[in-house]
């Protein structure tokens, strides 16, 4: 499974690449007016398609298919690695056409059940985001849905990747890629939580505090 990171903070952004955790990046409006402040928007948004080298998903914001279109092409001009976010709408799935057939890749947002999730891959898409995170705020579950899509994209042939997105916590990542999602698009805080385990960091403690005693050093050559 593939792993993205879902911020656009750039600091965030940069130790995920360096530690070669991440094989893209997405964001979203909201991710991106928490962080942009003053910066020029374009260059913000091509400093972060410069960390990485995989995908980076940024959004439109209109909401018509012309407007769509037309930021699209605008965002994919920034750099070979920019994937477009559209929202899974009608309009959203006329401009994922379109800008598919221009070469430019698409990522269909906003994704909450399997029909949409169908309809969007034989639009083309390159990737469809589910939202598990958002669904189980409304009590619904939210990797019920993943399950749902990868038998039906399986059954079909569909090479749409699904990319679990709204991740709240490492379990969510777990059972993505026990589904088999392609890609899970995970926020920093969760990023690192998948790293870390208390077990991990009382066994190193305990190697080094008892080669310590024993006065064992690793020989240089
Ligand atoms: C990613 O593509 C989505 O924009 C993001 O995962 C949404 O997460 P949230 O539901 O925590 O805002």
């Amino acid at each position: 499974m593939k792993i993205f990171i879902d911020t656009a903070d750039i600091q965030e952004i940069r130790r995920a690449a360096r530690a070669g955790l991440i094989d893209g990046v997405t964001t979203n409006p909201s991710l991106l007016s928490k962080v942009v402040g003053d910066a020029n928007i374009a260059d913000y948004m091509k400093e972060i398609t410069e960390v990485v080298a995989g995908p980076v998903s940024l959004e439109v914001l209109a909401t018509d298919s012309e407007g769509m279109f037309s930021q699209g092409r605008d965002l994919a001009s920034l750099a070979d690695n920019v994937v477009i976010k559209v929202p899974l709408t009608e309009d959203g799935l006329v401009a994922t056409r379109r800008l598919r057939a221009e070469g430019v890749g698409v990522n269909v947002t906003l994704c909450f059940s399997p029909s949409q999730a169908l309809l969007a891959a034989k639009a083309g898409a390159t990737f469809i985001s589910p939202f598990v995170g958002r669904l189980d705020d409304i009590s619904h579950q939210g990797m019920e849905l993943i399950a749902q899509i990868r038998e039906i994209y399986d059954n079909y042939g569909l090479d749409t990747e699904i990319l679990v997105a709204s991740i709240r916590h490492p379990l969510h990542f777990v059972e993505a890629a026990m589904i088999g999602a392609d890609v899970a698009t995970v926020p920093p805080a969760v990023l690192w939580k998948l790293l870390n385990h208390p077990l991990t960091d009382r066994g190193i403690e305990a190697f080094l505090r008892d080669a310590e005693k024993a006065n064992i050093e690793i020989p240089s050559t």
